[in-house]
């Protein structure tokens, strides 16, 4: 057994894990972190991706165990992080229609985000270069591409860019946010489904 000791969503979590078991495991099954999707369990689609100390990751790779005092950020604990470029990018995945299932949303949001914060104005080159190692069944990806580019546009026009620190407070993971994997009713959603 290995010991975690890592800030996740904000909040401080403590607990003991298998040293077999990965960091996706951890967060869906003993954190509930059901905004983060397994697809491959290989490290091919992108669908598991979470932030450890706000760098994408596959966490289907890493073990738990090395997060141990480290920041993870899913999908839910982004609003937190970053709620500028989460409002942006919820907004742009929606009148772009860059959902359908969700299962990859969470992963490309995250990337998407990150991207935002490197390259202010990126163009889609570098979008499709950053999002390249995540998988999208659905769209085709050009609705994600262009919503990636739409929502560096209501940044810029905002005068905010993706990155902004707000802190993370003690609350729970997830509280206030429409994109957490179980509270939005919109046939749009943005929270990758529940799954
Ligand atoms: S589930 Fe981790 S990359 Fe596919
Ligand atoms: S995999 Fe279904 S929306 Fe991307």
């Amino acid at each position: 057994m290995a010991y975690l000791d890592a800030h996740v969503n904000g909040v401080r979590s403590t607990l003991t894990v298998e040293d077999r078991t990965s960091l996706a495991d951890c967060l869906r099954d003993q954190l509930g972190c059901i905004d983060v999707h397994v697809g491959c369990e290989q490290g091919v689609c992108g669908a598991c991706t979470v932030l450890l100390d706000e760098a994408p990751v596959r966490s289907c790779l890493m073990l738990a165990a090395q997060a141990d005092g480290h920041r993870v950020t899913t999908l839910t604990g982004l609003q937190r992080l970053d709620p500028s470029a989460t409002t942006a990018l919820r907004s742009a995945f929606e009148s772009e229609h860059a959902v359908q299932c969700g299962y990859c949303t969470p992963g490309m949001m995250l990337v998407a985000r990150t991207t935002l914060r490197d390259y202010p104005a990126a163009d889609e080159a570098t979008i499709r270069d950053a999002l390249h190692g995540n998988l999208c069944r659905c769209t085709g990806y050009q609705q994600i591409i262009e919503a990636v580019q739409v929502a560096g546009s209501l940044l810029t026009a905002s005068g905010d860019s993706a990155g902004a620190h707000h802190g993370e407070g003690n609350g729970s993971a997830g509280d206030g946010v429409a994109i957490d994997g179980g509270t939005a009713s919109s046939s749009a959603r943005t929270d990758g489904g529940t799954s």
